[in-house]
């Protein structure tokens, strides 16, 4: 499927000097961006952050910046008084300041946007504002982070990418397991050619959350649990795709071409729903349709594969998979383990030792910040570990580890698997964000710290 729409069928006509134009009337120069590059933007001193969205994964996002230098926390947008206050105290208790509040109905947080002293909106609302709210944050000047996955709709995806090239301001979706310790180890040992050339990935969001379909009326259940009656796909693709997508270099070098999809029934959900409430419960009376288990093929330009599952309901260890295997070997993960050619026994068994290999290869982002993970580090330490590097960039005026190209390609994943999953898991092409920028975009580096 492409991306229909007389607009954007005119746009892409003449995408190099339309974009280009468009770009530089908002006062970007095609040396600070050309189509998929990198986008830097002016350093900051400080980076003044807003955050919308304050609820379970908003208050992480607080707790991590409030253990950063050069971050101060400006105001806090959110529906319920309670989160907000639990956020407030949070900052005051540390910092010595108290965030202004903003409530009220849920426009409310245009009143942050309006502000002048704010230079990033952190995103955490549910899934169906992400694209408004990273629009109208972009729009307004201010760089947009924003949560997984960033939207739920290959026009939404356009959206997001239309816009940071309009405005030059950064959209990033906060894929934190793209910081893990294994994933950023792995990218090392990518990068350094221990895996050869790289010819599949595996990526995964294996993680029961039936659970959360007992709230209700607020926190993050409410909001979720609909998603599974509305769509047959993957519906949060990005966790264990985004890793296995930075060791391939997509939109650097190749990208994501096509995708076929198969769901398993749909049973888990409503078992539980039997089991739990009573009889006339609107949990008992919802129709779950998205299969428990969705399993998407990716093919890549470079001919590689990806396989992604998806699996929130089924009674299993979670897991992200984050498998990638090349001419020279394989890793994977939960738990992690290793396989290469030449090793001893090379047909034996996976080595599961990982000290060795984090003695060797963890990655200079891991143990830069180690101290400062363990003390405060959300998921093991990646959540602090992606918001320092996050701050790091931005005062640096470097780019940024994930584009708005990633956040959109990997995000498509969700409506696309869906397409292919209704019509006979047919095969659906996968819209190149970066309108031909990923063959001369450069890899990622590995970075220091
Ligand atoms: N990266 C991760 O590891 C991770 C983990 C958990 C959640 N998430 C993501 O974070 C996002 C939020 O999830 P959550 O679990 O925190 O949900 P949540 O329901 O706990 O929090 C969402 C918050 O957004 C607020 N909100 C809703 N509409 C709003 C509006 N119009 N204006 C202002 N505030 C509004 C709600 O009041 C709530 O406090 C989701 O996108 C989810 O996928 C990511």
């Amino acid at each position: 499927m492409t991306h229909a729409g007389p607009n954007r069928r005119q746009f892409l006509a003449g995408a190099g000097a339309v974009g280009t134009t468009l770009v530089a009337a908002r006062g970007v120069t095609a040396a600070q961006r050309t189509n998929a590059g990198p986008l830097r933007a002016n350093a900051l001193d400080e980076v003044r952050f807003g955050l919308i969205g304050v609820g379970e994964r908003g208050f992480d996002h607080v707790r991590s910046l409030i253990m950063l230098d050069g971050v101060r926390i400006v105001a806090l947008a959110d529906l319920y008084d309670d989160v907000l206050e639990k956020s407030a105290s949070e900052v005051e208790s540390t910092r010595g300041y108290r965030p202004d509040l903003i409530n009220g109905d849920e426009h409310a947080y245009r009143r942050l946007l309006d502000r002048d002293d704010i230079d990033a909106v952190i995103i955490s609302t549910p899934w169906s504002w992400h694209v408004p709210m990273a629009v109208e944050t972009m729009k307004s000047g201010k760089h947009a982070f924003v949560e997984v996955p960033a939207a739920q709709t290959v026009e939404g995806c356009w959206a997001l990418v239309d816009t940071s090239e309009a405005t030059g301001k950064h959209c990033m979706m906060l894929e934190n397991c793209c910081y893990g310790r294994s994933e950023l180890m792995v990218l090392n040992m990518v990068r350094r050619g221990l895996l050869g050339e790289l010819t599949h990935g595996e990526g995964a969001y294996i993680h029961e959350l039936r659970f959360q379909m007992k709230d209700m009326d607020r926190h993050t259940g409410s909001w979720r649990t609909p998603w599974h009656t509305r769509r047959d796909g993957n519906l949060y693709p990005t966790h264990g795709l985004g890793s296995v997508a930075q060791y391939m270099n997509i939109n650097r070098g190749d990208r994501f071409d096509y995708l076929t999809s198969v769901s398993s029934p749909a049973l888990g959900r409503a078992a539980y729903a039997a089991e739990i409430f009573p009889a006339g419960h609107p949990r008992r009376q919802a129709h779950f349709i998205a299969g428990d288990m969705n399993t998407t093929l990716i093919k890549t330009v470079m001919g590689r594969s990806i396989m992604v599952q998806h699996d929130t309901t089924t009674t299993r260890p979670y897991s992200r998979l984050n498998l990638i295997q090349g001419t020279k070997g394989a890793f994977a993960s939960f738990p992690d383990r290793i396989a290469l050619a030449g090793a001893e026994d090379e047909h034996a068994d996976w080595d599961t030792d990982m000290a060795p290999w984090q003695a060797r290869f963890d990655h200079p982002l891991w143990t830069g910040t180690a101290d400062l993970a363990a003390q405060h580090g959300g998921h093991g330490g990646m959540d602090l570990v992606m918001m320092w590097r996050i701050v790091a960039c931005l005062r640096a005026g470097e780019a940024l580890d994930q584009s708005v190209y990633d956040a959109a390609a990997w995000s498509a994943i969700g409506p696309l698997s869906a397409e292919s999953v209704a019509n006979r898991s047919n095969s659906v092409d996968i819209p190149d964000f970066t309108r031909g920028g990923w063959e001369t975009a450069k890899p990622l580096d590995v970075v220091g710290v």
